[in-house]
């Protein structure tokens, strides 16, 4: 075989690379493809099928991979769902990991339905940062959108994880016809609490089938439309300024009567890609090593790990995944080029 660089993902001191010369340092970790909430956009009406539970990695399985991925380079870990928060005894794995070396941050996607009971358990664990979904204010647009969210409850939950000393980030999916009138107000609501708004573009997971092409809501119209609600405001790039490593870019608010650290986050992964400068892979619930969210592309970690691979051996499957990870996707604003996985089996 003739030597190409893409066969040398890993460069020694360059930690875990792929074939862009991509740095890998964040993973995420589903932890149940189950979920108490059915966003439309997420799940099906009718849910979708679930995985049995003895295929679930275990917690000692997931601990095993985290030390892996961290030998590899990854720094960061993020446990995402389906929910997180509705797989029995978080609060022990979120301990587990809290307590590996070399681990620089460790954080939670959630729905934030459960966060008024576990937030400060789940802080005095060792877990940093919370990213809770919260695409409406209205009680009435929430139910419709979750199918079964109370806002109430989640409002109750960020109240505890405020408490907790989480730093929060708020994510709302931006949907247009749906809540693109409350970009200003989501923005609002989170710098009155210190939290980071964030607006994430509609994908079509699921292959397309809970797309709705008319429901996308560009970056540039969302910028346009916060904008329009701080009248002579103007949004200019943040740079490292908010935290965050992930795939958001930063804008900052000036002008008169805008909060001080006025920043909001925006998540487009359809009119202004970011793959070039993609650092995160994907651990499905069952052990599944996904590159790329918008590819179905995935390796099999379990079967190994289950027939007792060496560290060495497990080290090697990883790499091996890595330097296929695909350049970037091809999500049209149709809808369609999107994955068969819908959101709710890989978290987002
Ligand atoms: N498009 C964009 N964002 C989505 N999320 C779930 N499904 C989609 C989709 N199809 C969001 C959730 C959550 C985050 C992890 O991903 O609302 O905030
Ligand atoms: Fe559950 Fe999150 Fe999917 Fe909503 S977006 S159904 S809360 S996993």
């Amino acid at each position: 075989m003739a030597f190409e660089p893409r066969h040398l993902p890993v460069l020694a001191g360059l930690g875990l690379q792929d074939a862009q010369a991509r740095r890998v340092t964040y993973l995420r970790i589903s932890l149940t493809d189950r979920c108490n909430y059915r966003c439309t956009y997420c799940m099906p009406s009718e849910g979708v099928e679930l995985l049995p539970k003895p295929q679930l990695l275990t917690f000692e399985e997931i601990e095993r991979l985290a030390r892996v991925f961290l030998q590899l380079g990854v720094r960061r870990l993020r446990l995402t769902g389906g929910e997180p928060t509705i797989r029995k005894d978080l609060l022990e794995l979120v301990a587990r990991l809290a307590a590996l070396p070399d681990l620089e941050d460790l954080s939670l996607s959630t729905n934030g339905e459960l966060l008024a009971e576990i937030a400060a358990p789940l802080r005095r664990a060792g877990l940093q940062r919370l990213n809770v979904s919260l695409d409406s204010l209205d009680p009435e647009r929430f139910l419709r959108i979750t199918r079964r969210g109370r806002l109430d409850r989640v409002l109750a939950g960020l109240d505890a994880a405020a408490c907790a000393g989480f730093v929060i980030k708020l994510n709302a999916v931006a949907i247009r016809g749906f809540n693109d009138d409350e970009l200003g107000d989501i923005c609002r609501f989170a710098w009155e609490r210190g939290m980071i708004p964030r607006f994430i573009e509609l994908m079509p997971m699921a292959a397309g089938e809970l797309f709705v092409p008319g429901e996308l809501f560009p970056a540039a119209e969302m910028r346009a439309r916060i904008e329009a609600e701080f009248p002579a405001a103007v949004l200019v790039p943040a740079t490292g300024s908010a935290p965050g490593w992930g795939p958001a870019r930063y804008w900052r608010l000036e002008g008169p009567g805008v909060p001080a650290r006025a920043e909001v986050g925006l998540i487009t992964p359809m009119t202004e890609h970011f793959c070039d400068t993609c650092n995160r892979v994907r651990l499905s619930s069952v052990g599944g090593l996904h590159p790329c969210l918008a590819h179905d592309d995935a390796t099999d970690l379990r079967t190994p790990l289950r027939a007792g691979a060496s560290d060495e051996t497990l080290l090697e499957v990883v790499r091996q995944a890595l330097s296929g990870k695909r350049d970037g996707h091809w999500f049209g604003i149709d809808g369609q080029g999107g994955p068969q996985k819908a959101m709710v089996s890989i978290g987002g």
